[in-house]
């Protein structure tokens, strides 16, 4: 009983260290051709040292002791010890996450609505048959989209601002495999909140043949203090990444990467700033430009918009009220009890979905719109209206 048990264990554990690796992979900055090639070798490394790991187990039993004079069994020993370490690891986090999900946070009260999109066009609006056959799978949720009203309590938001309604939508993936019709039905219940302002958090387009899309889908969006957008790192994997921020600009739509401005909301000096490290240079702005990044210089409220939750410290460092972010797709599949496993983050599952609160940053991460893989089971893609208001 207890040798099985110590087995199941290491391999959990095995598995916990790969995931843990290719977690951090896909977080890192290095080239998106390394990253994939450097992926396939995790991948096999994990099958086949864990495959070895089994048969050893199924031979041998866990190695107990250290006294074994052959130096396989050393080797063994030590791995066993990290897988079990790496399993603490990530139980230990499961379970303060569980603990701190019950504390009351910022959010007051979630109006979620959910967009059958299938149901809506009375056809599914799938482009590719390699899609199409991903899409059939039951509890697939790719045309499944979650409208989530997120009423958010902010201690530091200046009372001109209470109310604010910021949209934010993240992850848009357009490759063609799901249709125009599904972002038109997107952006179309966006604009019945009738936001302030909306924040776009990258990875827009995979398919220079979908950026004639940007115009008649995020272009027809409106509202009075602004649309703006950082771009991911699918979006630095295409050929003309300046082609795609021109189309962006062209369409009213404010490219904020790199970037740092002051604009006035309801009578309030707010700057917004766009950091799409580690895929882009950080945002390097002279102390004397307006809204420069210079702590000394007060501002009632500022807002970060960023792909990668993994920014957070960046913003913190810097004073951002409010950052908000993509990139995790929420772990795209969520286990009934565990939740998400799979999360490009250095951070894993930690900053997936949802929002966070690390004074004096309040972090909003947005499960995303779409994926380049075609599948989401518990974790639905959304679009998201938060309306700040004061405690
Ligand atoms: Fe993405």
């Amino acid at each position: 009983m207890i040798p099985t048990l110590l087995a199941i264990t290491m391999l959990l554990g095995h598995l916990s260290a790969w995931t843990w690796i290719y977690n951090r992979l896909h977080a890192s900055g290095l080239s998106s051709r390394f990253v994939r090639q450097l992926e396939k070798w995790v991948i096999l490394a994990c099958l086949a040292t864990g495959g070895s790991v089994f048969v050893w187990l199924v031979l041998r039993g866990p190695v107990v002791a250290a006294t074994s004079p052959h130096w396989p069994d050393h080797i063994m020993l030590a791995w066993q010890l990290i897988c079990w370490m790496m399993l603490t690891y990530v139980l230990t986090g499961w379970l303060v996450r569980r603990i701190a999900r019950r504390e009351p946070g910022p959010l007051v009260a979630n109006d979620t609505q959910c967009l059958d999109v299938a149901r809506i066009l009375g056809r599914r609006p799938i482009g590719r048959r390699l899609t199409r056959m991903w899409g059939a799978i039951p509890g697939n949720q790719i045309l499944h989209i979650q409208a989530h009203h997120k009423i958010v309590r902010m201690p530091n938001l200046p009372p001109a601002l209470a109310g604010l309604r910021i949209a934010h939508v993240s992850d848009l993936h357009m490759t063609g495999q799901l249709t125009r019709e599904f972002f038109d039905i997107a952006f179309a219940h966006l604009q019945t909140w009738k936001p302030d302002l909306i924040a776009i958090t990258g990875d827009l387009v995979d398919e220079p043949a979908c950026f004639a899309w940007i115009p008649a889908t995020l272009g027809q969006l409106a509202c009075p203090f602004g649309i703006y957008a950082v771009l991911g790192n699918h979006d630095q994997r295409l050929a003309d990444v300046a082609r795609l921020r021109q189309t962006l600009t062209d369409s009213g739509i404010e490219d904020l990467g790199g970037r740092c401005v002051l604009r006035t909301i309801r009578d309030v000096p707010v700057r917004l700033a766009g950091n799409e490290q580690p895929w882009f240079p950080a945002a390097q702005l002279p102390a004397a430009q307006p809204g420069a990044l210079d702590r000394a210089t007060p501002h009632p409220f500022s807002i970060l918009l960023s792909h990668s939750p993994d920014q957070l410290p960046w913003a913190r460092r810097h004073g951002f009220q409010l950052m908000l972010a993509g990139h995790t797709h929420g772990g795209q599949i969520r286990l009934p009890g565990i939740g998400p496993i799979i999360c490009p983050s250095r951070y894993g599952v930690w900053y997936a979905s949802g929002l966070f609160d690390r004074p004096p940053t309040l972090l909003h991460v947005s499960r995303g719109l779409s994926g380049v893989h075609p599948l989401r089971f518990n974790c639905p893609p959304e679009v998201t209206l938060l309306e700040l208001r004061n405690p």
